[in-house]
């Protein structure tokens, strides 16, 4: 053994060996919240999928509900708004899918909207689909929503009409699994 490899660290070994041990550190710290961000916590997982009561909603009226981080607008619409939205030739809406994720793959016709055959109700993801914003219901051109930060045009089935959004508002999973219980998720 040399008398180099056998003798102990020298204070500059020593600065080497700890700022090294520091980096390491440094960077496990930096990388763990990417590893837990991965990594749902049990009250996200529990969230993933919730039950909402609609009783008490109004025809004409919506509430909002916040799932995922995002509100989702649960809207019981009144026959005048079915009528309007029913009597839209599909050939003029600018997105022509449903972007319904329970009915993939479809065409943008109010049927393919709705939670329900008479179309009763609407829910849709809250985001304008332009750059995120949060549109206002009963308001825009159409009397469906309207979003006021570049002027985008919902109708009454949430399909955008005018404006920058490139499509729809958003339908998520969701389905009746009572009367008046609407399961999200
Ligand atoms: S975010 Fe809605 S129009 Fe731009």
């Amino acid at each position: 053994m040399s008398e180099t490899e056998s003798k102990e660290p020298s204070r500059r070994d020593f600065i080497y060996v700890a700022t090294a041990a520091a980096g390491t550190i440094t960077t496990a710290a930096a990388i763990w919240p990417l590893i837990d961000q991965m990594n749902p916590s049990a009250d996200v997982q529990a969230l993933s999928s919730i039950e909402v009561d609609v009783a008490d909603v109004e025809p004409g009226s919506q509430i909002t509900i916040k799932w995922l981080g995002k509100p989702v607008f649960i809207r019981r619409r009144t026959e005048e708004e079915i009528q309007a939205a029913r009597a839209v030739d599909l050939e003029t809406l600018p997105d022509p899918l449903s972007d319904n994720k329970n009915k993939p793959n479809t065409d943008a016709s109010d049927e393919n909207r709705t939670l329900d055959e008479a179309g009763e109700w609407l829910v849709m993801v809250g985001v304008c689909t332009h750059l995120g914003c949060v549109p206002l219901a009963e308001a825009g051109d159409f009397n469906g929503w309207f979003c006021p930060c570049h002027g985008s045009h919902y109708d009454t089935a949430g399909r955008i009409r005018k404006g920058p959004a490139p499509k729809n508002l958003i339908v998520p999973k969701a389905e009746f699994i009572e009367d008046l219980i609407i399961k999200l998720g």
